[in-house]
């Protein structure tokens, strides 16, 4: 087998997104052979090296799982719990396997969220040149007016990058639909309240084609090879304005 860089050869493990990965092995937590390598650029060979997370030998292939689930509010995104706080992960109590999400929801913002094991799955639906857009429905304090969907749809600045919704469409009073495509933290918060609209609701009901449906907050199921279909098929609900 051929000689890998650590950080891709954890996330093909199934260990976490590549960049979770560098995090991982910079946070010290990786040993190859006993010895622990802060580079993710560290190459080893499957064959002949012994790596371990946080003391946990990993191998080269684990069996890959893929759910979608519908996230309640009050769950944080991450594989390390912050003090006594609920965490994503504690809604799959008999998964044995190593998952992680794919991108984040806020802790406040509920519905659809990839989980899996899978590095390379989770960076494809993350990566910007996938073109994944995502659908948000959002609950607003206000009354939705024309001027508010002017502004939501010229975006706002998000982590010094400008960020314009895809697509922006009143529902009915406070609620509004989004379409985004970038994946930036906080991002339709960001551009609801540069709007002057103050959120009450935010969930995701679409990734690509892939819809939430009649999944119950808290509930998960495996993807279908259908569903990783349509995470990926080119959407029409969104248009760009
Ligand atoms: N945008 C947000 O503001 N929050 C999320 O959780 C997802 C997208």
């Amino acid at each position: 087998m051929e000689r890998k860089r650590l950080s891709k050869a954890l996330a093909a493990a199934g260990i976490a997104s590549r960049r979770a990965c560098e995090e991982i092995i910079f946070a010290g937590r990786v040993q190859v052979n006993g010895e622990t390598i802060k580079l993710p650029q560290h190459h080893i060979d499957w064959n002949t090296d012994r790596i371990s997370v946080d003391g946990q030998t990993v191998k080269s292939e684990q069996k890959k799982f893929y759910y979608m689930l519908n996230k309640p509010v009050g769950y944080i995104c991450t594989n390390i719990r912050p003090g006594r706080q609920r965490i994503v992960l504690d809604l799959f109590p008999e998964a044995s396997e190593r998952l992680f999400t794919v991108g984040r929801l806020d802790k406040e913002t509920s519905g659809l969220l990839l989980v899996t094991n899978d590095g390379h799955f989770a960076n494809k639906v993350i990566h910007p040149s996938s073109n994944v857009i995502k659908e948000y429905i959002v609950k607003t304090e206000q009354e939705i007016t024309p001027e508010h969907l002017e502004t939501l749809s010229q975006g706002a600045r998000v982590d010094e990058k400008w960020v314009r919704p895809v697509s922006v469409h009143k529902i009915r009073k406070g609620n509004f639909k989004i379409c985004v495509q970038e994946g930036k933290k906080h991002e339709v918060r960001i551009i609801a309240e540069r709007a002057g609209l103050t959120v009450i609701e935010l969930t995701r009901t679409r990734i690509g084609s892939l819809v939430l449906g009649g999944l119950a907050l808290g509930e998960f199921r495996p993807l279908t090879e259908r569903d990783k279909e349509l995470l990926f098929s080119s959407t029409t609900y969104c248009t760009r304005q």
